[in-house]
């Protein structure tokens, strides 16, 4: 086989296990991919962080821009935006193809990030960006591509399912569950991304982006958090029959008085019938229901969260970009994304 050189930029809960995992199953990957994966290193910021899994010292270091130069794969899984975006935009302009998880990044300058692959040819993969292990990204980007997704309703936050369930099954309390999923790996490093909304808002800029053909900004997503909710409001909600999940809702609205169909993307603390497939979703598990045209409904379920679930989506990514780098790529200008048009935001919903 032929070797691809593949840096991997961060090793926290996902990225020492895109590592580890990479160096144990190099043989089968290789089998797939076409190519021999060489992982040539990990850049980090501190050497001598603890990290999840042993990985060999050797490996790492503190110099990504070194690292980046020369490689075939990039994979980012800093987090944040910088420095994630000028190593991003590096890694690309050395002709690398970049495989990352970064949702914030992504929702906030996937603009910059995919026009620059495109001037040059590259891909840029983000399956573990939304929904951690979960495929959504490419059923929604190549599987849904001849239909007309009319709606998604997403629980696309792990955290939140994870505080809500637990305070919904067994009147846990807030503070508490919250501690427990921090100490599961669950939440963000800074949990307010979770329990805010923010983080779920990014996913749902990511997956409306996708599903509508269009760029979808952050700041026309409408967010609010789950920490308003209390034991009372859970408990009258299922006395209606209804569970409270926090939702990314993205959809499309009808045209009004003749003017042009426009789509809404939001993140609420939601009523949800128990009776709905959503409901059933529970722990830190995520699902993402999808409406379309033709299709009908569908529903995409699993670990949205967790270092080793996620990695398994970084790694299929790994595998496409290898892949595509064995077909000989493709060429400059030929991917549709860039120049997209700004969404037309009709009007943002925001009580339900
Ligand atoms: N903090 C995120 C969550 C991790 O809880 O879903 C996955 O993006």
């Amino acid at each position: 086989y032929r070797t691809l050189r593949v840096a991997l930029l961060g090793a926290g809960a996902v990225g020492s296990q895109v590592a580890d995992l990479l160096l144990k199953h190099g043989d089968e990957l290789a089998d797939r991919a076409g190519a021999k994966l060489e992982l040539a290193g990990i850049a980090v910021r501190n050497l001598d962080a603890k990290r999840d899994v042993d990985l060999p010292q050797e490996l790492f270091t503190t110099d990504a821009d070194t690292l980046i130069v020369g490689s075939d794969i990039v994979i980012e899984l800093m987090g944040g935006i910088e420095p994630a975006r000028t190593q991003v935009l590096h890694a690309i302009a050395s002709g690398a193809d970049v495989v990352t998880a970064n949702k914030a990044l992504l929702a906030t300058h996937g603009s910059e990030v995919f026009e620059a692959a495109d001037q040059v040819g590259a891909e840029v993969y983000y399956e573990a960006a939304a929904a951690g292990a979960i495929p959504i990204i490419r059923p929604l980007r190549d599987s849904l591509a001849g239909d007309r997704v009319v709606r998604i309703m997403g629980i696309v936050n792990g955290t939140t399912n994870y505080i809500l369930d637990r305070m919904d099954t067994e009147g846990a309390d807030f503070a508490d569950v919250l501690a427990q999923a921090q100490a599961l790996g669950y939440a963000e490093a800074d949990p307010t991304a979770d329990v805010e909304g923010y983080d779920a808002a990014q996913k749902a800029a990511i997956l409306a982006s996708l599903a509508f053909h269009t760029t979808v900004p952050l700041d026309a997503v409408h967010r609010e958090g789950i920490t308003s909710v209390d034991a009372a409001m859970i408990e009258s909600a299922r006395h209606a029959g209804y569970v409270i999940k926090l939702l990314a809702v993205c959809e499309r609205l009808a045209a009004e008085d003749g003017g042009t169909e426009s789509i809404s993307v939001r993140v609420y603390p939601a009523l949800v019938e128990r009776t709905h497939p959503l409901a059933s979703v529970h722990g830190a598990n995520n699902a993402v229901f999808v409406q379309a045209e033709a299709a009908g409904d569908l529903m995409f379920y699993g670990a949205g969260a967790g270092g080793v679930q996620t990695a398994s989506a970084v790694l299929g990514d790994v595998v496409s970009a290898a892949r595509r780098h064995i077909a000989g790529g493709v060429g400059v200008g030929e991917s549709t994304r860039a120049n997209l048009p700004a969404v037309p935001i009709g009007r943002v919903i925001t009580r339900y």
